[in-house]
């Protein structure tokens, strides 16, 4: 029997301290993507430049794109549900002349259902496939899969990236990327501007990654509002990332305290799946619910978004209809915008220097 190394024996959450992703530093050829730490302001700037492209092209039918990837191979490994993060960088790769892979009838039908380790899985995709797309239910997953492939590269000669479709209640960054993405198309700058988040912070990985993402990109005024039961505060690690980052948050449980100010407000889903108790679910299930009336108070240059799926926490259906006749509400626009964005992604790890 081979004797396990110290770094398999570590748990999925100890690789974040374990395995440092390489920062992009204008060069995304090849890295994995697994926190949006690894981005800088020059990073997110050349993205969405080619977001921006990738849009206009696409929505004027150049068809030339389909170009770009072919020849490419991108797989999908999704141990948790999904559809716009699946769905859209299926699309993105598709609109770019890319091949997508995945186990048929997902990942319940590939060999995990025997018992095979995400190590052996990835190693496993990463014959087959050029990028491999992962959401998984434990934190620093995706940083156990690019250490795995760094191993595997050198012994195979070619190095398949990961980019993380959601570590569990860590990480969301091609979320951020493209929540980022949306509010620069709306407002321009992020000077000024009075971002307000509400909801599940603690369980909620987008807003854990486009807060970070904000502070890294920089603003001079910025004001960041974490509205939350206190049970589901952001976590401190965020908040010391903040703080360290220059950026002050005012953390409260009020929302009438700051809507009237937001120039963005980022609405959240409670995460029920993390909650170990459905009693600690159920006594905060109903704070927080984004309704007509609520929008009222909200700016009219505001901007309402939400990274999706919704529940109750955005009202009943009928509430739907008119939140979502608001012109505020800015939440599809956002979820169309994650395919552009994840389409300039690929193409720019992919190798793509054409856009
Ligand atoms: N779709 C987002 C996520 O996977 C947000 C949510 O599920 O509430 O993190
Ligand atoms: N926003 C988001 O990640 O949506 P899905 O969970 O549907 O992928």
């Amino acid at each position: 029997m081979i004797a396990l190394t110290q770094a398999e024996r570590m748990t999925t959450e100890q690789y974040i301290h374990h395995y440092t992703p390489t920062k992009i530093d204008g060069d995304f050829v090849g890295k994995h993507v697994v926190t949006v730490e690894q981005f800088a302001r020059p990073d997110m700037e050349v993205l969405f430049q080619a977001a921006y492209t990738l849009r206009k092209r696409i929505h004027a039918g150049d068809r030339s794109v389909l170009d770009l990837c072919a020849g490419k191979v991108m797989a999908t490994l999704f141990f948790e549900a999904s559809t716009r993060t699946d769905m859209s960088f299926q699309a993105a790769m598709l609109r770019l002349g890319g091949e997508v892979i995945a186990t048929s009838g997902g990942v319940q039908f590939s060999s995990v259902y025997k018992g095979e380790n995400l190590p052996d899985t990835i190693r496993a995709v990463a014959c087959y496939a050029d990028a491999i797309v992962l959401r998984h239910p434990e934190v620093g997953s995706s940083y156990q899969a690019a250490y795995y492939l760094d191993q595997l590269a050198e012994r195979l000669g070619h190095q398949s990236v990961v980019i993380s479709g959601g570590d569990g209640v860590g990480e969301h960054p091609t979320q951020a990327l493209l929540d980022l993405f949306t509010i620069l198309d709306y407002k321009d700058s992020l000077d000024h501007l009075q971002v307000t988040m509400v909801g599940d912070l603690r369980y909620g990985r987008t807003v854990h990654s486009l807060s970070k993402l904000i502070a890294i990109y920089g603003a001079t005024h910025i004001s960041l509002n974490f509205v939350s039961p206190d049970a589901l505060q952001m976590p401190t690690n965020v908040v010391k990332f903040l703080n360290e980052s220059g950026i002050q948050v005012n953390q409260t449980s009020e929302l009438n305290e700051v809507i009237g100010e937001s120039d963005v407000i980022y609405w959240t889903r409670i995460q029920q799946e993390r909650f170990a108790n459905p009693a600690d679910y159920d006594a905060i299930a109903d704070h927080f619910i984004m309704t007509p009336s609520v929008l009222a108070g909200a700016k009219d240059e505001a901007i309402l978004m939400h990274p999706l799926p919704r529940k109750h926490e955005m009202g009943t259906p009928a509430d739907h209809d008119v939140l979502d006749n608001d012109a505020r509400s800015v939440y599809f626009n956002q979820m169309e915008n994650g395919m552009f964005v994840r389409m300039a992604l690929l193409a720019k790890v992919l190798g793509v220097r054409e856009i």
